[in-house]
């Protein structure tokens, strides 16, 4: 399983940094409709989390910009919104923390073996 795993991600991103330590932008829709992009920690929350909660169970694909993600769909509980609900972590209400990206951004990775949270990029 696991080196089935790392072939896996080998396979995926060959020489792209490595999205398990960097930020993953999201700006399939956000700046078109008039919101910053998403940036979002994956290192923050895949040592929190196991991997199959979110490319299994939530349905995240795992390739960057892969997602249509909208925020009917977090308000009703899916994607970011299984665990964004006020109950498991903050809420939807929350835009700035998640929409912190600075305008232009494109969606893809950011950064390396850090995780920076929101404001940085
Ligand atoms: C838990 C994280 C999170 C929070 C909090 C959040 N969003 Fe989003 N939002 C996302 C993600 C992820 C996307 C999809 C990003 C993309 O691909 O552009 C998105 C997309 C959007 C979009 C474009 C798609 C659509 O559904 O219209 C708008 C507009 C938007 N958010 C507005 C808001 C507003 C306003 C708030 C606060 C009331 C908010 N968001 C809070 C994560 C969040
Ligand atoms: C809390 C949810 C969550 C967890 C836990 C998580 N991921 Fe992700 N992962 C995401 C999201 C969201 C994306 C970005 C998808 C997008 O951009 O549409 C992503 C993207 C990726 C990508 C794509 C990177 C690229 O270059 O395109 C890979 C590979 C990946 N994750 C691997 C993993 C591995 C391996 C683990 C466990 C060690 C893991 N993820 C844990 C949510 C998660
Ligand atoms: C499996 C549960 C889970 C999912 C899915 C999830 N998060 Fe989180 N996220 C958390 C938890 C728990 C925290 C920590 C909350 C706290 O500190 O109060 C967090 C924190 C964050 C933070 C703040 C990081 C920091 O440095 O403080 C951001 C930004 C964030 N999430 C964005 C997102 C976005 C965007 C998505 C969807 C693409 C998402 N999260 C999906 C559980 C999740």
């Amino acid at each position: 399983m696991a080196a089935a795993l790392g072939a896996l991600l080998l396979a995926a991103a060959p020489d792209a940094p490595w999205a398990e330590y960097g930020d993953v932008i999201l700006n399939r829709r956000s700046e078109a409709q008039g919101v910053r992009p998403v940036v979002f920690p994956h290192w923050f929350h895949r040592i929190r989390y196991r991997c199959k909660v979110c490319h299994q169970e939530l349905g995240f694909q795992m390739r960057a910009g892969a997602n249509d993600v909208q925020m009917t769909d977090i308000l009703d509980g899916k994607f970011c919104g299984m665990c964004h609900n006020e109950r498991i972590a903050w809420g939807p209400d929350r835009c700035d923390l998640c929409h912190s990206g600075l305008p232009g951004l494109k969606s893809g990775i950011v950064g390396g073996a850090q995780t920076s949270g929101p404001g940085r990029w």
